[in-house]
């Protein structure tokens, strides 16, 4: 693996953490290095589980003298044998933070920013967003961006990931439709700023942000139209932006924008199917979700292609982001449970990761699917294999694999294609946490997953732009506990530490 970013959550302003680095040296781990990797699977631990979580004090015993991230050593983490410390990354090694615009932007009114279908949906359904909120004001980064980029400084990170809002600078969605000048203006200024102060910066061109005026003209993402606006979208932040920004994602986390989108409802534009989702209004999507990842995909190679032309020279890069869990069988034992877990892992990532590698989706999704699943004609096939420079990865967690009973074969959709029973704490794992959103927290599975990805992906450079921890706050803690953050701080470290074994022995 040449390169790994890694990005953390963490916590209240949203910002994330990038690390990042070329590994040269790989010695070969002894039995005892091994043996450090958290997780079920590895005999020793069954208690450090527990220590990693929302709701654990720093009391325990277990835990190492230096705890802070900020420290120049990331010291201990779970007593000596768990070190792992700033000098055993690289020296170009990237730590970083990110965010995506319509999450902290604000700034929708009086900005020239036009409407995206997240503003139609946060307001349309509020029953469906966390305590109803919307992303009209958000934490105004649009007008206190510099403040960030001074916490970037306090924190010594050298990276930060953004996406750009597609109606920020293109309101009605096309360049022929008109341009916003302020918007442009907004991520000039950002992107100076943040190189002012030795950050790089990192764009993520779409993160789920769909213009309405397309969404309105022909519903966005359903219909191949969209595959040229992106590429004139993309074209655009090339030319405004490439001279400076080098490292460029097309897709966040397309997988996600496709399933809780177009088949459980539960994110923009909320459609959904009803085998999947009780009183579903909209109806009728068991193909939706594999036309708009269709489309995602084109739509990337179509940036792709764009890029080439542009930007190339300038050393810069382009990938995508997606984000994968771990998947453990249910059983171990029992040969369905570990065929499940295999199948989870081609529905979530090698849905796009097939494609971009080699050329097609993944053979049991096109077994199960079947003429649901579009096809990639051969000259799209051969120019897919050509359209990563790197792998985007977001890792959160776990989580266990068996298959459903009781499926009715007439009842089309994602889920009941995949056909698994995903599930949290299970006997014999129950000592491992969930964040509050119920994903297994569980930093062995990000070896895993790193070493799957090079095994079965012709060893792509990584950057690994997401992970953290989700905690919803209740009210129940002391300022005390939720300043001092210990579960989430655990967390990052935890996979700080996963990563630092990954350079050494992947
Ligand atoms: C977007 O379209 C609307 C309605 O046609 C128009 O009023 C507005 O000026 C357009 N925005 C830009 C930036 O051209
Ligand atoms: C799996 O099988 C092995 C050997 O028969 C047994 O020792 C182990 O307890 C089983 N594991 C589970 C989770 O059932
Ligand atoms: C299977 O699903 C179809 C469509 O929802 C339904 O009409 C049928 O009754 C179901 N069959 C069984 C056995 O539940
Ligand atoms: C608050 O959250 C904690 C941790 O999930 C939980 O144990 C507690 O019951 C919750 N309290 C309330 C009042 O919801």
């Amino acid at each position: 693996m040449a390169t790994t970013t890694l990005t953390l959550f963490l916590g209240v302003l949203a910002l994330t953490s990038i690390l990042s680095f070329n590994a040269e040296a790989r010695p070969q781990p002894s039995d005892e290095d091994l043996g450090i990797v958290i997780g079920p699977n590895t005999g020793l631990d069954d208690d450090l589980g527990i220590v990693i979580g929302p709701h654990v004090s720093e009391d325990l015993d277990m835990v190492g003298p230096h705890t802070n991230l900020e420290d120049e050593e990331l010291g201990t983490i779970i007593g000596p044998e768990f070190e792992i410390h700033k000098h055993d990354f690289p020296k170009d090694f990237i730590f970083g933070t990110a965010v995506s615009a319509f999450q902290v932007e604000g700034a929708k009114k009086g900005s020239g920013r036009g409407l995206t279908r997240w503003d139609e949906f946060t307001h349309m359904f509020p029953d469906k967003v966390e305590r109803g909120d919307d992303a009209d004001i958000g934490v105004d980064f649009y007008t206190r961006y510099k403040d960030d980029i001074k916490l970037m400084k306090e924190l010594k990170t050298n990276g930060f990931r953004f996406s750009i809002s597609w109606t920020r600078v293109l309101p009605n969605g096309s360049v022929r439709k008109g341009v916003n000048k302020e918007g442009v203006k907004f991520y000039n200024d950002l992107i100076d700023e943040l190189i002012a102060n030795e950050i790089q910066p990192s764009i993520t061109l779409f993160h789920w942000e769909s213009p309405f005026a397309l969404e309105m003209e022909y519903g966005g993402f359903v219909d191949e139209r969209i595959v040229e606006d992106f590429r004139e979208f993309a074209k655009f932040c090339f030319e405004n932006f490439g001279d400076r920004v080098k490292n460029w994602a097309t897709f966040n986390e397309p997988s996600v924008y496709s399933v809780a989108g177009y088949s459980k409802g539960k994110k923009a534009p909320g459609r959904c199917s009803p085998f999947e989702v009780l009183n579903c209004p909209s109806g009728d999507s068991s193909e939706e979700p594999y036309k708009v990842t269709h489309n995602q995909i084109l739509s990337h190679l179509a940036a792709v292609e764009e890029f080439r032309k542009c930007c190339q020279e300038n050393g810069g890069k382009i990938g995508i982001v997606l984000v994968s869990h771990w998947y453990e069988p249910k059983d171990p034992n029992s040969s369905k449970d570990v065929e499940y877990a295999r199948r989870a892992l081609e529905y979530q990532l090698g849905w796009f990761l097939r494609p971009l590698t080699y050329g097609h989706y993944p053979a049991v999704m096109q077994k199960d699917v079947n003429i649901r699943l579009p096809e990639f004609t051969e000259e799209e096939s051969e120019k897919l294999k050509k359209s990563l420079d790197f792998v985007g990865l977001n890792y959160y967690g776990a989580f266990f694999t068996t298959p459903l009973t009781n499926t009715n074969s007439s009842e089309l959709s994602y889920t009941n294609d995949l056909g698994a029973k995903i599930s949290r704490n299970i006997y014999p794992f129950s000592f491992l946490c969930t964040t509050s959103m119920g994903i297994v927290i569980y930093p062995a599975g990000l070896m895993n997953l790193l070493r799957h990805i090079q095994d079965e992906y012709k060893n792509p450079e990584i950057y690994i732009m997401e992970n953290g921890m989700d905690e919803i706050d209740n009210g129940t803690k002391t300022l005390a506990e939720a300043t001092n953050d210990y579960g989430r701080k655990e967390f990052i470290k935890s996979h700080i530490l996963i990563m630092g074994k990954a350079i050494r022995y992947i």
